[in-house]
């Protein structure tokens, strides 16, 4: 397959739209791959040949049949096009209409026609001419971005062309507002899914169609329509109200606040306030139920303030630093209300955090939920309860509901912790069938679970971070080191509780003080889910405010 890449855009390599012209070939290429067909592209790049306007003066139908008496390098652009199979035309929107360069090779089309007026009045009725050349095996498709918020009303004139000249419906569109947004590297997180979104519908032409699925996905903005407009206004750099510059760290500031997700408002106004440490300049960003508002002179009440240098914060933004990694080597700090930053992601769009939440997949099905501590806890608190109740029948009781547990939690992601409670309860319970000591068994389990939160500090994972990772990003979490040394030192509570709980639960079992059992070991590890809760909270604040630095 012959492809013939048309980049219309004065901008040449730097243009957006080429972006996701390139990404739609890049997914024919994959196509045609897979059924291990050849793929030649060429690229017209009109910014960098010499396409003159047309003159008007007909030598290429009269004098010159088919050639055009102009010296430059559009017969060679024809030439590319008669002999390829597909033409890709990538072109920005200019004035509701394609670039002037884009124009002046769409009229020096004139030798490709016949001077003859169409018998059937052309593609739309309205008058034409029949082409030189049999062009009807070439298929055409037009990609193109525009500055708007949308690309919707903005293509008419477009289509009114292409229909005359391609031929209503024989050309497929994939027209994108927002298109200067593909050069913001800040925001490559967003304009990268849709590029992909791009190569996935070359990839579905290559094999026939677009689907509906994906042109439907491709209308979507690529943030709202108010996000976008109060970063599209910024991004010039001149105050609206009084045309004087505005310093770039301000800009900065002003489009990551433009940024912020008013859905995830929570009842509670918060002050971001973003101290450069570097440029002694300080901004207050206040985010509302309504939006967000840059306050340049320090009169709000801070609720979380980050100190960086600027241009640590434009490297995490620009995703050339995990932000998450920097905060653990202490590039910045966070003081105050901490939690902003946990749910960054939430308040500040598509950092692609966990909300812990199942989505539909691609394939449509409905993807696991992320795996809850529960699946692991059920068993064990089962055993425990069970057996020391009701001995060997308590045992059978375990072993039901630990064989029952995956089944309840059929819906969410299983873990190693999981199967392993699932498979030393049973293993336990059946001891105690087998006729072993239901109390000596029980203190037994309290080792092995024990064995478990210790045992994943050495295998580096803390056992809970298996399941409180996705409220931090999933898998990135593990680069946190907030998050690890946090997980870590409760994982080890937890390991040396058990321990314990074992101790004394054999010393106070043997001493026939089993109802003093019963209430200690439920108050117990309440008591230490409580202060995990603070914890987990508490202490990555801590070391985010730069106080435990040192210590990770
Ligand atoms: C002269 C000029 C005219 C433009 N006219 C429009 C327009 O009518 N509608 C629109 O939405 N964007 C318009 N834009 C914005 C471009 O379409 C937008 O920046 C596009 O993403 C540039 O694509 P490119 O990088 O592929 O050249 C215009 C830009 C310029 C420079």
């Amino acid at each position: 397959m012959k492809i013939l890449l048309i980049n219309g855009s004065p901008k040449g390599k730097n243009s957006n739209s080429l972006k996701l012209a390139n990404s739609f070939i890049e997914g024919i290429r994959q196509t045609k791959a897979s059924a291990g067909e050849e793929l030649i592209v060429d690229e017209a790049e009109l910014a960098s040949l010499k396409i003159a306007s047309c003159k008007g003066c007909f030598s290429c139908w009269k004098n010159t049949p088919g050639k055009c008496c102009i010296p430059d390098d559009m017969p060679m652009v024809m030439q590319k096009m008669l002999s390829s199979d597909l033409i890709v035309w990538s072109f920005p929107l200019y004035y509701f209409n394609v670039p002037g360069i884009l124009k002046n090779l769409i009229d020096r089309q004139l030798p490709m026609s016949l001077p003859f007026m169409s018998k059937d009045g052309g593609s739309t009725g309205s008058g034409g001419h029949d082409a030189r050349f049999d062009m009807s095996g070439i298929r055409h498709v037009l990609i193109s971005t525009c500055g708007f918020y949308s690309a919707e009303g903005n293509y008419d004139s477009v289509r009114a062309m292409f229909d005359h000249f391609l031929g209503k419906d024989n050309y497929t569109t994939i027209f994108c507002g927002q298109g200067e947004l593909f050069r913001v590297k800040e925001l490559s997180e967003r304009t990268g899914e849709y590029l992909n979104l791009v190569k996935k519908a070359g990839a579905e032409y290559a094999a026939g169609r677009v689907s509906e699925a994906t042109e439907g996905a491709l209308k979507e903005l690529l943030y709202p329509r108010d996000v976008f407009e109060k970063m599209a206004d910024e991004s010039w750099g001149v105050s609206q109200e009084s045309g004087e510059k505005v310093s770039e760290d301000l800009i900065f500031t002003r489009q990551m606040a433009a940024l912020y997700n008013k859905a995830s408002y929570d009842g509670k106004d918060r002050v971001l306030e973003m101290h450069y440490t570097d440029l002694g300049t300080s901004y207050q960003i206040l985010l509302g139920k309504d939006g967000s508002t840059v306050v340049t002179d320090g009169s709000l009440t801070t609720t979380t303030r980050i100190d960086t240098p600027f241009d640590v914060w434009v490297a995490i933004s620009r995703g050339e630093m995990s932000g998450q990694e920097a905060l653990g080597k202490g590039l910045y700090s966070v003081t105050g209300d901490f939690s902003l930053m946990m749910y960054w992601g939430r308040y500040f769009g598509g950092s692609g955090a966990s909300t812990g939440g199942s989505a539909p997949s691609a394939s449509g099905k409905k993807e696991l939920k992320n795996p809850s501590m529960a699946s692991m806890l059920i068993p064990w608190i089962a055993f425990w309860i069970a057996t020391s109740m009701f001995g060997i029948t308590g045992a059978a009781v375990s072993i039901l509901i630990a064989a029952a547990t995956p089944v309840i939690m059929l819906r969410r992601k299983q873990v190693i912790w999981d199967r392993l409670a699932t498979a030393s309860v049973c293993l336990l319970s059946v001891l105690i069938i087998l006729g072993a000591d239901p109390h000596m068994i029980g203190s037994l389990g309290y080792l092995v679970f024990a064995a478990m939160w210790l045992g994943s500090c050495v295998a580096k994972r803390p056992l809970c971070s298996a399941y409180v990772k996705y409220q931090f990003g999933g898998d990135i979490a593990y680069k946190n080191p907030l998050f690890m040394k946090t997980n870590y030192i409760l994982a080890t509570m937890w390991g040396i509780l058990y321990v314990l709980t074992a101790i004394w639960s054999t010393i106070l079992g043997r001493a026939g003080l089993g109802w003093l059992l019963m209430i200690i070991n439920n108050l117990v590890p309440m008591g230490m889910g409580i202060f995990t809760a603070f914890f987990s909270k508490w202490y990555p604040a801590y070391l985010a405010s730069g106080k435990g630095k040192s210590k990770l």
